[in-house]
């Protein structure tokens, strides 16, 4: 004992990275369980940006070692650069990271079955493009290729077979070059310096040893595959249950499971967002939020906070505790809205109903703004209420509060 998870409760880019490197160096492993490239998890220490899209948030902490776990689907080229530009910045790697041999490979041509598949749609899901949902497909199709495989002496001409078999499903305009499929192999060939091992019996030794593990999520509750607006979602489960299956860890491990979000809302990418702000105060929104995509550039969409939303992703994630970011975003405004529930077909909902679409009207409440959050000494009365408000509206305890994208940018209310 114990596992923790750390998951996002709305649509992605809530902060998860930044929690988890803050609370990372209490535990002995940080593992993601997983999606893959199409996360952006962005930490900032000591003024220095680094955004990591595959290798765990956990980097940065001298003391703990890095899991990719089963759950992940891993794009070795990009695997690789991220890997080169942490060594590069004298980061310790190759003994502190651990690769399950389970995580499924993603090869150029997912990525280019992803750009075909998204430009036959009509409404498009809005996809990161980096193959994602054809990378599980054949994961769950049984046609991947895990990363167990590389080391193996068949692997090139095996790696070949896959992609030839993608190339015959795409149109002359998505083939892609032999270039790329030499790329992925010498990236393959790179990663095999690293440790490549069943990690589910190194995390459950771990555990049984009495270490500490964090579990990372990556995207959101409401882009799970299951329990999201479908098909506005990605392709792997980012609840909690998530963690177990992507680990192999027993859901007896269990501990804390720490949700993470942010002030207010945003999502990138397509689909339902009942508290969307289409107005200037989106636009102000994001701009004050920095809110573009840490992994494609894209404006974010902008919202008020949707608490039925948030309640919803409580209950499927079985929250034990929550740690709300960008409270600072908020700061300078006189009043800022919470919607509180749903009105559909003239009747109200306080947890996001299974369907959502546009015809669902949003409830708001009016809150009043505050024009600092701490003067060093004392918290602004209106930015402590907010805090007990949402605590009591959630019916979950608030633990960090981030008022900052930089490692030390929290404050502690006292108790
Ligand atoms: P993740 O995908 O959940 O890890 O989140 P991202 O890194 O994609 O997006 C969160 C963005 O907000 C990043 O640019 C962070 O540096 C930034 N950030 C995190 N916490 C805070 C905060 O409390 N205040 C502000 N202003 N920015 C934050
Ligand atoms: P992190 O871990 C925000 C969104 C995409 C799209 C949908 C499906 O940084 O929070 P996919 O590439 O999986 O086929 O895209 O999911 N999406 C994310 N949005 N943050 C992410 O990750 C996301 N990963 C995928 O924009 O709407
Ligand atoms: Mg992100």
């Amino acid at each position: 004992m114990p596992l923790d998870i750390v998951l996002g409760l709305q649509w992605g880019d809530e902060g998860k990275g930044k929690i988890v490197d803050m609370i990372g160096k209490e535990y002995d492993y940080v593992a993601r369980f997983q999606g893959g490239p199409n996360a952006g998890h962005t930490l900032i220490i000591d003024g220095k940006k680094t955004v990591l899209h595959q290798i765990p948030s956990g980097i940065f902490r001298p003391n703990v070692t890095c899991v990719i776990g089963n759950g992940v689907i891993l794009d070795p080229i990009i695997l690789k650069r991220e890997l080169e530009g942490l060594i590069q910045n004298g980061i310790e790697v190759p003994n502190r990271l651990l690769i399950s041999d389970k995580a499924h490979l993603i090869l150029p041509t997912h990525a280019a079955l992803d750009r075909m598949a998204e430009a036959a749609k009509d409404i498009k899901i809005g996809s990161t493009l980096k193959g994602i949902a054809p990378a599980y497909r054949d994961k769950i199709a049984r046609l991947g290729l895990p990363m167990g495989a590389i080391s193996k002496e068949n692997f090139a001409d095996r790696l070949l077979h896959v992609f030839n078999s993608h190339q015959e499903l795409l149109p002359e305009a998505f083939r892609t070059d032999l270039e790329a499929f030499q790329n992925c192999l010498d990236a393959c060939q790179y990663l095999k310096q690293f440790q490549i091992l069943p990690t589910e019996l190194v995390l459950n030794n771990a555990l049984k040893r009495g270490q500490k593990v964090l579990a990372e999520g990556a995207q959101g509750t409401l882009l799970d595959i299951d329990f999201g607006a479908y098909p506005y979602v990605t392709s792997s489960n980012t609840t909690a249950g998530g963690a177990c299956t992507g680990l192999g860890v027993a859901p007896t491990y269990v501990r804390k499971i720490i949700g993470v979000f942010k002030a207010y809302a945003t999502r990138v990418g397509n689909g339902p967002f009942p508290t969307e702000l289409t107005d200037n105060q989106g636009e102000q929104l994001r701009q004050k939020g920095g809110e573009f995509g840490s992994t494609t550039g894209r404006p974010r969409r902008c919202g008020w906070i949707d608490l039925p939303a948030l309640r919803y992703a409580i209950r499927i994630n079985g929250v034990t505790e929550l740690a709300i970011t960008k409270m600072d975003v908020l700061t300078g405004l006189d009043h800022l809205k919470t919607c509180t529930d749903y009105e559909v077909n003239g009747e109200r909902h306080d947890i996001y109903p299974c369907t959502v679409d546009e015809t669902i009207i949003p409830h708001y409440e009016t809150l009043s703004g505050w024009d600092y959050i701490s003067d060093g000494i004392n918290i602004h009365s209106n930015a402590r209420n907010f805090i007990q408000y949402l605590t009591k509206q959630l019916d979950t305890p608030i633990t960090f509060i981030s008022v900052g994208p930089g490692r030390n940018d929290n404050i502690i209310l006292p108790a």
